[in-house]
This record gives C-alpha cells, sequence and structure tokens, in this order.
C-alpha cells in the first residue's frame, strides 16, 4: 500500500456522509445513557453554528487514524485531546501491554508497590532537571494537579494559589477551583472550592506580560499564596504562546515570595510542544511539574514531580497525611506509560514535532491567507484563530468532519481550531489537511459578509 492508504497512515476515506446510519443510531443510544450535558451541548451547539453536530461513533483506530462504525476511515487531529502523541494503539505500548497482561495488572498502590512502578519512577524522575526528584503518580491530569496543589500547601503551609485566565487544569475540585478558562465549569460549585485563588491574566506579548506579572506580584505580596499554577503554553485555552520571559519571571516572583513554582504539562510536556518538558526549554527549573494525557499512550496514568525539597513537606507528618488511590500507580498503566517513554525517546520525537510542527505552521499561515486568521503554538500543538468567532469555528469543524478530518475547537472564546495530531504524523496528511481546511473556510462565510 502506498502511503495514504495503509491504515495508521492513510488520508480520510469516507464511504458514507457522516454521521451514516450507524453513527446516528448508535449516537442517539449513547446520548440517551450519558449525562444530559453532552446532548445539552450539542443542541446549543447546532444554535449557534446552524449545522448539525450529530456525533460519529469510533469503532477503532490505528495511527493517526480512527474508523467510525459506519467504516469511515478519518484523520484524528484530536487524538485523544492530545494524548495520543503515538497516534492510536501504538505498536510497543501494545507488546508492553501485552507482556504486562501476563504478569499483574493491579498491585497493592503505596503499601506494596511493583517492578512496573518503579521503573516508570525511575525514568519520570530522571524528567526532572535537578537530582533527588520524588514521583507521586496518578490516573488522570486532574490527580496530578491535585498533588501539586496539596504539596504545594504542605511545603509553605499556604492554601492560595495564583492561576491564569484561559487556562485549564481539569474538573476535580482542586484543580477546579484554578480553571481560568471557563466560568460556568466553576460557578455551580463556587462554595465547594478552594476561595483562595486569584487570577492573573495570560500574557500574548511583551506588552501584555508586564501587567500580567504585576498581577502576580500583587497577589503574591498579598500573603497566603502557596503555589502559582501555569500552563507554560495554554494548551485548551487555544495554544497561546507566552513571550519568553514569562516563565523566567514567574519563577523569580515565586523564588521572591516563597511559593512554589507549579508546571501544568500535562498538555505540553512529553515532546507535544517540541520538547520534553516546555518549562525546561523555557529556562526554569519547577518546583512541581505535571504530566498525564499521552503518558500512558492512551491509558490513564499521570504523574506530579517534584524537587526533593518539594516533596519533603510529605514526610513532616508521619506518613499520616497521604495521597493515594485503589490504582495509582497500576502495572499495567506504569507498563505503558514505560513503553510510550522509550517510544518517544528512541524516535526522537519531541525534535520531530518541533520540525514538523514548525514547517506546518508556516503552510498554514502561506494557505490561509484570510484576514483576521492566525496560527500560532509550538511543535505539534497548533492553534488556528478564526474571524467569525465560535459559530464559524463550530461549522467549519463540521465541514471538515464531512471530509473526514477529526478537528476541535478551543480557546476561551471557542474560536481556534486546535490541531494536535501524533507526534510521527506524517507530513504529507499535515499538507492535505491544510488544504482541506482551505476549503472548508472558503464555505463557511463569516456571518454577515462575504466569505474572505
Ligand atoms: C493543561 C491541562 N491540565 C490538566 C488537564 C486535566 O487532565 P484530565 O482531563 O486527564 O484530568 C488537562 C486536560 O485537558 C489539561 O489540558
Amino acid at each position: 500500500m502506498n502511503l495514504g492508504e495503509e491504515l495508521g497512515r492513510s488520508l480520510p476515506r469516507i464511504r458514507v456522509p457522516p454521521p451514516g446510519p450507524r453513527s446516528r443510531e448508535a449516537g442517539a443510544r449513547l446520548a440517551a445513557l450519558e449525562s444530559p450535558s453532552v446532548d445539552a451541548r450539542r443542541e446549543s451547539r447546532e444554535n449557534e453554528s446552524g449545522e448539525g453536530h450529530a456525533p460519529i461513533v469510533y469503532a477503532s483506530g490505528r495511527g493517526c487514524n480512527v474508523v467510525d462504525v459506519d467504516d469511515n476511515v478519518y484523520v484524528d487531529l484530536a487524538a485523544g485531546f492530545g494524548a495520543l502523541l503515538l497516534g492510536h494503539v501504538p505498536e510497543r505500548v501494545a507488546s508492553a501491554i501485552d507482556a504486562q497482561r501476563d504478569r499483574m495488572w493491579l498491585a497493592l498502590g503505596d503499601v506494596y508497590g511493583s517492578d512496573a512502578k518503579l521503573a516508570l519512577c525511575e525514568r519520570l524522575a530522571r524528567l526532572y532537571p535537578a537530582p533527588g526528584a520524588r514521583v507521586m503518580l496518578g490516573s488522570t491530569g486532574a490527580d496530578a494537579v491535585t498533588a501539586a496543589l496539596k504539596t504545594a500547601v504542605l511545603a509553605t503551609g499556604r492554601a492560595g494559589v495564583v492561576a491564569f485566565d484561559g487556562a485549564y487544569h481539569g474538573l476535580s475540585y482542586a484543580p477546579l477551583a484554578a480553571c481560568g478558562l471557563r466560568s460556568s465549569f466553576r460557578d455551580p460549585f463556587a462554595e465547594q472550592l478552594n476561595p483562595r485563588v486569584v487570577f492573573a491574566p495570560y500574557p500574548v506579548d511583551a506588552a501584555s506580560l508586564g501587567r500580567s506579572m504585576q498581577a502576580v506580584d500583587r497577589a503574591l505580596a498579598g500573603g497566603g499564596f502557596g503555589a502559582v499554577l501555569v500552563e507554560p503554553i495554554l494548551g485548551r485555552g487555544g495554544c497561546v504562546v507566552p513571550p519568553p520571559a514569562f516563565l523566567p519571571d514567574l519563577s523569580a516572583v515565586c523564588a521572591r515570595h516563597g511559593a512554589l513554582l507549579v508546571c501544568d504539562e500535562i498538555w505540553t510536556g512529553l515532546g507535544r510542544s517540541g520538547a520534553w518538558l516546555a518549562s525546561v526549554a523555557g529556562g526554569v527549573v519547577p518546583d512541581l511539574v505535571c504530566l498525564g494525557k499521552g503518558l500512558g499512550a492512551g491509558l490513564p496514568i499521570s504523574a506530579c514531580i517534584g524537587s526533593a525539597r518539594a516533596m519533603s513537606a510529605w514526610a513532616r507528618h508521619g506518613g499520616t497525611t497521604i495521597h493515594t488511590a485503589t490504582h495509582f500507580g497500576a502495572p499495567l498503566a506504569c507498563a505503558a506509560a514505560v513503553a510510550t517513554l522509550d517510544a518517544i525517546e528512541q524516535a526522537d520525537l519531541p525534535a520531530r514535532a518541533r520540525e514538523s510542527g514548525a514547517l506546518w505552521m508556516t503552510s498554514l499561515r502561506d494557505r490561509l491567507g484570510e484576514p483576521g486568521i492566525e496560527v500560532r503554538g509550538r511543535g505539534l500543538m497548533v492553534g488556528v484563530a478564526l474571524a467569525g468567532g465560535a459559530p464559524r469555528a463550530l461549522a467549519v469543524t463540521r465541514r471538515l468532519l464531512e471530509r473526514g478530518w477529526i478537528v476541535l475547537t478551543g480557546g476561551a472564546r471557542g474560536d481556534v481550531l486546535t490541531l494536535t495530531p501524533p507526534l510521527d504524523v506524517d507530513p504529507p496528511i499535515l499538507s492535505a489537511f491544510t488544504e482541506a481546511l482551505a476549503g472548508a473556510l472558503a464555505e463557511i462565510p463569516i456571518r454577515g459578509g462575504s466569505p474572505p
């Protein structure tokens, strides 16, 4: 088979217009069982964009391809919300899971660990740029952020958190309190959340950096803040890359006020942004780093990695204060994570993502000469901010889906196409997408105007 046909590296092959009859039937059954919020959101998206938003239903995946229940083949540029760094069902990880499957699935957490957990903790500690790092494993990204925020309270004795507008850290209660992306995620639960969270503006350029740093400095100077929680590049917030001085400035202000710098690298880490850790590439040594998403190649596993100094706070209570859960450090997920890290390292995927992302962004800018469009990001986390707001962005994702391209919208206003393909995606697939996007944009005029 030629490139473009082999499943895993195939261009789209649409047999029936999506969603086909099987997707429609299965999607309706699912909607009747899931949280009603899923269907309610679909309905508001239909009203907002004037396009149908009935879902396709996935049946299988391989590499950068998804096959739906109607046998349509898509290219997956959402890749499990950016988590499928190696694409769907990567062989090397599948073999590691197979090997572990016959040995053990669940050990005994923080009481009796496993050899698989040991191997993973050793690998993760080596990612931290200073000796003596400690690792706390979790299942979800939100678990890792929770571990970091708990560590900050223990280490500093201060419960306050400085977070950023537009940032996303997960929706369980500790990270939810620091979710600056959308207040509707927080508002109904506000009375159950940490009240000591202050939001600073996330800097988008050198001009806004000063305002942002002033807000952080003012909050920290007020006292009571033990953590500054930051995404080195906003992910769900629309692939916003801050000016280079941002992280070093934050690190300095944290050191001045005795707060911990917590870098949430759940989106940016493990090569997605073109580096193993965007924070380290950005010139800082965070006190705590959160990893998740891609760590298990699709299996749920996450980690909070911290300096020996910050983590030592957990020893103070004679082990009576712990942070654990039944499935934390489960051997099956640990084996998958070790194989994932091996695969990323062996193919030097951070470098590959850096190079192919830079070329792709240039070609997107050249090809999409539409006024108001902004292509931004780093590595293979790429945002295309569109004129015409969320309604147009949603309509464009629908036209793309009809052509066989799976794309999500993001950004605080929902007007950004967020593109997170597997890191080893073939460049011709990215070029084909650029053409498809140009076509979809031409079909969807900015409301109140003609197509640009
Ligand atoms: C930067 C960041 N932090 C944390 C999370 C939460 O991860 P999870 O959904 O696995 O809880 C996400 C999820 O999108 C994220 O993008």
